[in-house]
């Protein structure tokens, strides 16, 4: 349940939330509870109904919430969603500082930057890391890029909605961190649903039986995150470091357990694959620099 607004405060700025998911809405919300005259816009005009109860302004139309006030924070499905709303209403831009909390590419960051600034408007690219129940709390924190002046006169505003980490002007450097991150998020998932149905070929196992040896198997790997960091970082001789032989042995058998298992196996196979062909070239030892080497894509000459 939403926390009751403190009365919007003559001394806290207005801001102007397009989007009401179920991320708009927490961001919202958030913003409300902490006394800010929050304008919303939604697709969806009913979705804002319970935020107009608690004080919110609902703009009739896309540009009425940009001229709401100096800062619009933008969380949308998707970058063409978001272009394709505003592009109609973005005269009302100029003069002003969009944010966009919206999902998207380095690329989509950096295209966005340049089309604001071409309409005289300020543009700060940011990525949320955390879910809608977590907005406002001490678990979430923000990433964002880009002109660094907006971004110091909204730090407080931006401040209601989580820790915000600000990467410096490079408007692309907020997409690049949160997609990164997502995409460790993503595989770690991925690894926790193979080891399940992996374990729970087992009769009488079960997914909630298996979970907390996942996880605290998994929390003490991560204790390994900053040291293999390190030996990314470092031309020294790495602090971690196993024999290809070894790690190929690992991933035989952990293809072959998913195969007994009757899980997909495909996965394994493929790096086995890879080993074969890196032991075959004569290289002996597995480290973190040489993981992260071989997932570089070679630039094209
Ligand atoms: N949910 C999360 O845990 C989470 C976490 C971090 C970041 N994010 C990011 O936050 C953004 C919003 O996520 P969400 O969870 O709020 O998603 P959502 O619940 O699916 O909401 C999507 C929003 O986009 C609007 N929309 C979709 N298609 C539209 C269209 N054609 N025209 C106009 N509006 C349209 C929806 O309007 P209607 O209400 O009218 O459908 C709604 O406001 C995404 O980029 C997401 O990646 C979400």
């Amino acid at each position: 349940m939403s926390a009751s607004p403190a009365a919007p405060s003559a001394t806290k700025p207005p801001v102007t939330v397009l989007g009401l998911g179920l991320m708009g809405y927490a961001l919202a919300d958030a913003l409300l509870t902490a006394g800010h005259r929050v304008t919303v816009w939604n697709r969806t005009a009913a979705k804002a109904a319970p935020l107009v109860e608690r004080g919110a302004l609902l703009a009739p139309s896309v540009r009425e919430a940009l001229e709401a006030g100096p800062l619009t924070i933008a969380c949308l499905l998707d970058y063409d969603t978001q272009r394709a709303l505003l592009e109609p209403a973005a005269g009302a831009l100029h003069g002003r500082t969009l944010v966009s909390l919206t999902n998207g590419s380095p690329a989509q960051a950096r295209e966005t930057e340049s089309w604001a600034l071409a309409l005289g408007a300020r543009y700060v690219d940011g990525g949320i890391m955390a879910v809608p129940h977590q907005i406002a709390t001490p678990e979430a924190f923000l990433f964002y890029s880009g002109a660094q002046d907006p971004f110091d006169e909204h730090r407080t505003t931006l401040s209601v909605l989580g820790t915000p980490h600000y990467l410096g002007p490079e408007v692309d450097v907020a997409s690049l961190y949160d997609l990164a991150l997502l995409s460790g998020m993503d595989m770690m998932f991925a690894g926790f649903f193979h080891a399940t149905a992996v374990a729970t070929s087992h009769k009488g196992t079960t997914a909630s039986d298996f979970a907390p040896h996942l996880v605290t198997w998994l929390t003490s790997m991560l204790g390994m995150v900053p040291l293999m960091a390190a030996d990314i970082d470092s031309s020294g001789p790495p602090a971690y470091s196993q024999t290809l032989d070894l790690v190929r042995a690992a991933a035989r058998n952990m293809g072959d357990a998913a195969r007994e298992a009757g899980v997909r196996a495909d996965h394994f196979d493929r790096t086995v694959a890879e080993l074969d062909g890196r032991i075959a070239a004569g290289e002996t030892e597995y480290t973190a620099s040489t993981a992260v080497d071989r997932l570089r894509v070679p630039a094209r000459g």
